[in-house]
């Protein structure tokens, strides 16, 4: 069932690309915005911290008063937060209590082959299995969700989805808001049927915020940084503070900029993170703001400004220097379709995802270019996702790139008609075999992955 009436959705998308209705919630900003709770380690073995986690169906509060079927990690919709600091090893033992494969791939994790969730390296349901983490990276906002084949859209439409937050020092050195001023907050559309029970299907009216429908969310008069994931399947936001307040972009996929950048707008494809901070310095206590999904026309959230505190800290001007990128030594291109000939398969470079075939194969150390297109014809949006490392846009069909492209960055907006988005990779350390894939769970879910193998 569920492959018909993924078939029927995207067909459908193909045929009129149709917007559902947006609804809100029946009082808005009526519910506050939980945060996710951050997980303590079980344990703690020579400097490696120790996770034990469920994968496992639960009933949650989404909507007032009612209770909602979802997966979940450790029975919450949004997964717990596992925060891990530079250079110290985490180790996540994951049980599947589901009926059937699931698995975990950390989104923006530089890991081993054996700990990347790959498609078909699944835990059998009543099995667990422990994933590897080095955290041998920079500070970054990653994310864990499930890349099982076939049923990764599914799963994280249904709840699979949670933050894992690397920090590497520079936070606390540059003054940067935290504890309880560094809030994550995960923006996805979901579907309701009239019981109040998860629908899976493409057209989705509804947006949560950190699992809840237009939250409110008390602040003081002071700087916050948000750290901000778009954990749709499919779906990009636009997101506006009242009508264009500021905002300051620190980070993106992979971690700080090297200065800040002033935003009014933060657009986030499906899978993208960017960190902004607000200060709130700006307004009277009393002060409502209201943050608008732009692209549906929809407040997702409101900030109440509520008590007077101050910033101890200033704002600084610059934050970390990008890596440098080592000369590329060769080029490829990845081009997203779709085949509708039949039952729709999404594929990469003309054929659909195979995890026994090995599509690039890159050796281990070097530095590539990739020129990304977009040839469906039908006005499809896609984008793109590499596991593994991270990349740098260079530009997109000869422009600069987009102010979304800065910094270091895992996933891009790959828009119908895009003909050649150049990115810049590294690939080192790791050997094996990843996927890269359009991170429109619905496209890869039906063939638009494909697989790389890092050769030493
Ligand atoms: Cu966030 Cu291969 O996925
Ligand atoms: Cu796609």
């Amino acid at each position: 069932t569920t492959g018909s009436m993924l078939a029927a959705g995207v067909m459908h998308r193909a045929a009129a690309s149709p917007t559902a209705e947006p609804t809100t919630a029946d009082q808005p900003f009526s519910v506050p915005m939980p945060v996710p709770v951050t997980k303590r380690p079980t344990r703690t073995v020579r400097g490696t911290d120790l996770y034990r986690m469920a994968i496992k169906p639960a009933r949650v509060e989404i909507l007032p008063g009612k209770t909602t079927a979802v997966y979940s990690y450790d029975g919450q919709f949004l997964g717990p937060t596992i925060r891990a600091d530079l250079g110290r090893p985490v180790k996540v033992e994951f049980t599947n209590q589901l009926d059937h494969p699931a698995n975990v791939h950390l989104h923006g994790g530089h890991v081993a082959a054996d700990s990347d969730g790959f498609p078909m390296d699944v835990i059998e349901p009543g099995q667990s299995r422990t994933y590897n983490y080095p955290n041998l990276q920079r500070g970054a906002t990653l994310w864990y969700h499930d890349h099982a084949h076939h049923m990764e859209a599914e799963h994280v439409f249904r709840g699979l989805h949670g933050f894992y937050l690397i920090e590497d020092g520079s936070s606390a050195r540059l003054g940067l808001p935290t504890g309880a001023y560094d809030v994550p907050i995960m923006f996805r559309d979901v579907q309701f049927d009239e019981n109040g029970e998860l629908l899976y299907q493409i057209e989705r009216d509804t947006i949560l915020t950190n699992g809840k429908v237009q939250p409110f969310f008390r602040v003081g008069t002071r700087r916050y940084r948000f750290r901000l994931l778009n954990a749709s399947t499919e779906k990009g936001f636009d997101l506006v503070l009242g009508d264009g307040e500021p905002m300051t972009q620190i980070a993106s996929d992979g971690g700080l900029l090297p200065a800040p950048l002033p935003r009014t707008l933060v657009r986030l494809s499906a899978g993208e993170r960017q960190e902004v901070v607000i200060d709130f310095a700006r307004y009277p206590v009393g002060t409502q703001l209201v943050l608008n999904d732009a692209r549906s026309g929809v407040p997702v959230l409101r900030f109440d400004v509520v008590r007077q505190e101050a910033n101890r800290r200033r704002m600084p001007t610059t934050l970390v220097p990008l890596p440098p990128m080592p000369r590329a030594t060769r080029e490829r291109d990845v081009d997203f379709s779709f085949d509708l000939s039949g039952f729709p398969v999404g594929q990469v470079n003309g054929k659909p995802y195979d995890p026994d075939r090995v599509d690039f194969t890159i050796k281990r150390g070097s530095t590539e270019i990739w020129r990304i297109h977009n040839s469906d014809p039908d006005g499809i949006d896609h984008n793109f996702h590499l596991h593994m490392t991270h990349f740098r846009v260079l530009d997109r069909d000869g422009a600069p790139p987009l102010p979304e492209d800065a910094g270091l960055k895992d996933t891009i907006y790959v828009p119908a008609g895009a003909r050649n988005i150049r990115v810049q990779a590294h690939f080192p350390r790791y050997t094996g075999k990843y996927v890269f894939h359009c991170h429109f769970l619905e496209h890869s879910s039906i063939g638009m992955m494909a697989t790389m193998e890092i050769v030493p």
